[in-house]
């Protein structure tokens, strides 16, 4: 909750996200499902204009939120699984919403990246700039209206959001500005509970985020894919080759199968499972890359950062959360409810706005991912625990389409016994299936390995925009041996891990 007040262009009560649990006296896990879902009036073809175009529909403003989850989440976690009530357990973020928090380079980033979205709306403008511009370094953020609705939440729990004067201010601004909420949709809004996805590798046990997260799924099958080759034995240039056939081959499943499985029929296990590995071995060749049109046809989009926030615990008796949580673009959608300072999402732009078609972070989907009432879009937030023999870690990480290919990374790196804070430091590549291109950070595939794998017939980019890095891990790691615990945050965005 406290997150969601400082960092508005990560997370916030009007998004979404997953929470992966872990209970250390009966080792109970679970996945809270607080994605946010398609409005009741959403239909399948909704952002497609009549040229037949994909419109901006679906990244700016109130048409693009879907009916966010957090509040519903902080009541349910408060109930099942707090041992604060919510009254306590928020009162910091209120605070802060109160007090203000200052601008720091990372919010001036993107606040310049949504700019246009920002001004737009002078209820948006208002709180996040300041006289229409990005607000310099040290500016104070002041959120007034946001602490009475976190107050209200605080009080009645979810009917603080999703009912009374609060709905009625959300549903009257959404429409007026374009939007299609209804009091229904709040009233009908549901937290699920989900049994994470969970695979091996090697000896470690994996448990990852379930459907409607891909990330799961992907994670497991890549680690499948690799460990029918026993990579540690391969030399650099065909190990990280193997690695990015992996992540296209995971990509291509999550594009073909994966969406909302109260929606669609998602063969988790199927896809989980090794023998789904052991098949697309046969489509693996350890010289060449093959290339992803003869996986299947598709367009060629382009790709785009964004942020969302994630943090990971293990407390003093063991037991862990790992949280993702969005508002999908930097910012959302831009738009905030006046008089409540819920700055809504743009989780939309998720699903698949058609088949084939690309969305903000280039990916394609099939029918599984299509709009439709009360769905919820498919995502790739990944909140994972490794277990190793001796070893456990809790990390997550932001960064839209590439967030399954870091988490794989790092995954990589604690099993080759990297400290946490390698796993987030780590330089970064990542494939998606479609485009069918390879792009990284400039360190982590240059020099002789680099030309390798473009022999090889790799098309090899460095990350496009803003610092040429992505990505905001956040690790920790507990030696079960020497109880030791280590955590970290990703360097690349001015966080910092606490042991106490
Ligand atoms: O759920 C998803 O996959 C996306 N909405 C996450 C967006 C994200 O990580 C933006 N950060 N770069």
């Amino acid at each position: 909750a406290a997150l969601a007040v400082v960092e508005p262009r990560g997370s916030g009560i009007g998004g979404g996200g997953f929470w992966l649990l872990h209970r250390e006296s009966d080792g109970f896990q679970v996945m809270i499902d607080g994605r946010e879902r398609a409005p009741l009036a959403a239909s399948r073809d909704m952002y497609i204009e009549s040229g037949g175009r994909r419109s901006r529909g679906s990244l700016d403003g109130p048409l693009s939120a879907a009916i966010p989850g957090v509040p519903a989440a902080l009541e349910h976690l408060a109930e099942h699984y707090g041992r604060l009530p919510l009254a306590r357990s928020l009162a910091p973020a209120i605070r802060l919403a109160e007090e203000g928090f200052e601008v720091d380079p990372y919010y001036r980033r993107y606040a310049t990246f949504r700019l246009d979205a920002l001004r737009r709306y002078p209820s948006t403008a208002s709180v996040f700039l300041k006289d229409n511009k990005v607000p310099p370094l040290g500016h104070r953020v002041f959120q007034p209206q946001l602490a009475r609705t976190l107050e209200r939440i605080a009080a009645q729990g979810a009917a603080g959001f999703y009912a009374g004067k609060v709905a009625d201010m959300l549903v009257e601004a959404v429409r007026a500005a374009g939007g299609i909420w209804t009091r229904e949709d709040l009233a009908a809004y549901e937290v699920v509970e989900r049994q994470p996805v969970v695979g091996r590798y090697g000896d470690m046990r994996v448990v990852s985020a379930a459907p409607p997260s891909a990330g799961g799924i992907a994670l497991v099958t890549m680690l499948n894919i690799l460990e029918l080759y026993d990579p540690e034995n391969l030399d650099e240039v065909t190990r990280t080759h193997l690695v990015i056939e992996a992540m296209r081959h995971a990509y291509h499943d999550r594009a073909r199968y994966l969406g909302d499985p109260d929606h669609t029929v998602v063969p988790t296990a199927r896809l989980a499972a090794a023998d789904n590995a052991g098949r697309k071995r046969r489509h693996i060749d350890l010289d060449r890359a093959t290339p992803s049109a003869t996986l299947e046809a598709a367009a060629d989009p382009t790709g785009s950062g964004g942020d969302t926030t994630h943090f990971s615990v293990i407390d003093k008796e063991g037991n862990r959360v790992a949280a993702t949580l969005s508002i999908n673009y930097p910012f959302g959608s831009g738009f905030m409810v006046p008089g409540t300072g819920v700055l809504l999402n743009d989780e939309m732009d998720d699903f698949s706005a058609r088949p084939g078609e690309p969305n903000a972070y280039g990916l394609v989907g099939a029918e599984a991912n299509a709009i439709a009432p009360g769905k919820r879009p498919l995502s790739s937030m990944t909140p994972t625990f490794l277990e190793a023999p001796g070893r456990i870690a809790v990390l997550g990480t932001p960064g839209g389409s590439r967030i399954i290919t870091m988490v794989l990374l790092a995954t990589l790196e604690f099993t080759q016994g990297g400290e946490a804070a390698s796993m987030v430091s780590l330089p970064r590549f990542h494939h998606q299936y479609l485009p069918d291109r390879v792009v990284h950070e400039g360190d982590a595939l240059k020099g002789p390995l680099r030309d390798e794998l473009a022999a090889r017939g790799h098309h090899l980019e460095v990350v496009g925009s803003g610092s040429g890095r992505y990505g905001n891990m956040q690790a920790v790691v507990w030696d079960l041996e020497n109880g030791h615990i280590e955590a970290a945050s990703d360097p690349r965005q001015g966080g910092a891990g606490i042991v106490r």
